[in-house]
């Protein structure tokens, strides 16, 4: 049966940069791994209240998650962090207390922003909350992309050369990371 990765894809704008890396990266992998986008835009923001009754949208993301072989996290920079949308996600899957549908699973952590950091600086915080919630992630290649023109063709497809070669490196590192946690 297939690896199924849960992607989270840390932007909720249509033509998101990163939505076009995630699935520009899933191209790259081998035809017995599967890549599922977690719905993120639909959630309530995380309300320790829930806890005792958890509402069906958080439940349906912690199940999502707790089904899926490993993650991989696709997020812009936003102020120099993650954006408040995918850590209201990961808070909800992480929660109620005793439950963190993240645990053990393999991770990865890439983005695109149109600074110049490349969303390292959003990364490095991202792999500081995965840390805490026991996701080990790989460590490199790093990948922090700056959006230039042509960096992406008109079907979403990365449309340079060398991106394409590096971003392939890292599918093949990932793959062989998330199959250590999996046979
Ligand atoms: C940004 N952007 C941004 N870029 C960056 O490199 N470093 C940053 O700290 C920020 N901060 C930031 C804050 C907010 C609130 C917004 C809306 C944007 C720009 C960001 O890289 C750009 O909007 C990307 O296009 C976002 O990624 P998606 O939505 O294309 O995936």
């Amino acid at each position: 049966s297939k690896i199924r990765v849960a992607v989270l894809v840390g932007s909720l704008r249509k033509d998101s940069f990163n939505r076009h890396l995630a699935r520009a990266v899933e191209r790259l992998a081998p035809s017995d791994f599967s890549f599922d986008h977690l719905r993120i835009d639909n959630l309530p923001l995380y309300d320790q209240d829930f806890d005792g009754h958890y509402p069906a949208e958080c439940q349906r993301l912690k199940d999502e998650v707790s089904a899926a072989d490993a993650l991989l996290f696709v997020t812009p920079e936003y102020n120099r962090s993650i954006p408040g949308v995918l850590k209201n996600a990961i808070d909800i899957a992480s929660r109620p207390w005793g439950t963190n549908s993240f645990a053990g699973k393999p991770g990865g952590v890439i983005g695109v922003s149109v600074g110049a950091t490349g969303t390292a600086l959003s990364q490095q915080h991202l792999r500081n909350v995965l840390a805490y919630l026991d996701v080990p992630t790989l460590g490199q290649p790093e990948v922090f992309i700056q959006n230039k023109e042509g960096l992406f063709d008109d079907e979403g497809h990365i449309g340079n050369e060398g991106t394409q070669k590096f971003l392939q490196g890292f599918v093949d590192r990932y793959v062989a990371w998330v199959r250590r946690f999996t046979s």
